[in-house]
């Protein structure tokens, strides 16, 4: 398993590597194809994409801005966060490469999608050389995030395929809803954390891809052309259509994780720093998880 993590570890740096090199040629290719963007439109994107822009893609993101902090601060007020003890014993999770990996993913994020919203309200920020510098570091920021994305595909896919635990986890919305801190059915990872590797990851890729097709705004590769059947222009389209769309639900439930594991279960974020969950914690909320480490006589 180690050696498949540093393999796709070792990928993902070269295709950072490639990425590099390519943009050089698709900035010696910028004016010629400027000049030669050709206008014809192989999907007659044009009118959809115009219309998304200016009327739905911003109140999409100002929404989700808004409206899910709000949720999570109804949530924090009515229910409250679980507070487990930190006192007892604790369970080893995350080892020290999960941790790097997920740190760096992390510390993008926290550029990229500050950013990302500085690029979708620019207007408002009054475009200009703020706007640019913060288009820069969402470029730039995808970087690391571009290396770490798929070791942390490999290094924690095995644990997260659709289990039973995950249906029963979903018709009680995990416990979240409730005061009681009843044992909640979840393996390793909940289906709410299942859903959120999946979009962080395959979603990730999509927002990396469709994000360097418009960085490079002039790209011309010919095999993309060929393979997707698309104009330059249409391509184009298609990317911006697809990074917001995902970019939605991997913003929504960017703030769905951090809201989780800073402030809807109190202290959850030392696990990612030591390793350790508490005991406490894992029997409560990954309750089927528990039972096997008790068998296996590792709690
Ligand atoms: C400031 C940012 C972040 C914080 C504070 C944070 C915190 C955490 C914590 C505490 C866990 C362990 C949860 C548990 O098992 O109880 C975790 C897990 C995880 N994190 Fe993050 N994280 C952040 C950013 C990210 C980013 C940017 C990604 C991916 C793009 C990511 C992907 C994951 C995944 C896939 C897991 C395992 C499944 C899950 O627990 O949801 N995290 N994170």
């Amino acid at each position: 398993m180690k050696k498949i993590v540093i393999l796709s570890l070792v990928f993902g740096l070269a295709m950072v590597g490639a990425f590099a090199a390519d943009s050089q040629i698709w900035g010696e290719m910028r004016i010629p194809n400027i000049l030669s963007y050709g206008q014809e439109q192989s999907l007659k994107l044009g009118a959809l994409f115009t219309m998304l822009q200016n009327h739905y893609f911003g109140k999409i993101f100002l929404a989700i801005l808004v409206l899910v902090p709000l949720v999570f601060f109804v949530h924090y007020k009515v229910i409250g966060p679980k507070v487990f003890s930190h006192e007892g014993k604790k369970v080893y999770a995350f080892d020290m490469f999960n941790r790097v990996v997920h740190q760096i993913a992390a510390i993008s994020f926290i550029v990229i999608v500050p950013t990302g919203f500085v690029i979708v309200f620019g207007d408002f920020f009054g475009g200009g050389t703020f706007v640019r510098l913060c288009k820069n570091l969402h470029g730039i920021f995808t970087i690391p995030f571009a290396i770490v994305v798929i070791p942390m595909f490999v290094m924690w896919v095995k644990d997260m395929f659709l289990h039973w635990d995950d249906i029963k986890w979903l018709m009680i919305v995990g416990g979240y809803l409730s005061k009681v801190k009843n044992p909640v059915p979840a393996g390793k990872f909940n289906a709410g954390q299942k859903t959120w590797y999946w979009l962080a990851t395959l979603g990730g890729v999509l927002m990396i891809v469709t994000g360097a097709m418009m960085y490079f705004l002039d790209f011309k590769i010919e095999m993309l052309n060929n393979i997707t059947g698309l104009s330059q222009i249409d391509l184009l389209r298609v990317s911006a259509i697809l990074h917001n769309v995902v970019g939605f639900a991997v913003v929504a439930l960017f703030f769905v994780h951090i809201y989780m594991s800073i402030f809807a279960i109190k202290g959850a974020i030392h696990s990612i720093l030591t390793g350790y969950k508490e005991e406490e914690e894992v029997k409560i909320l990954h309750s089927s998880w528990y039972r096997k480490l008790k068998e296996q006589g590792k709690v």
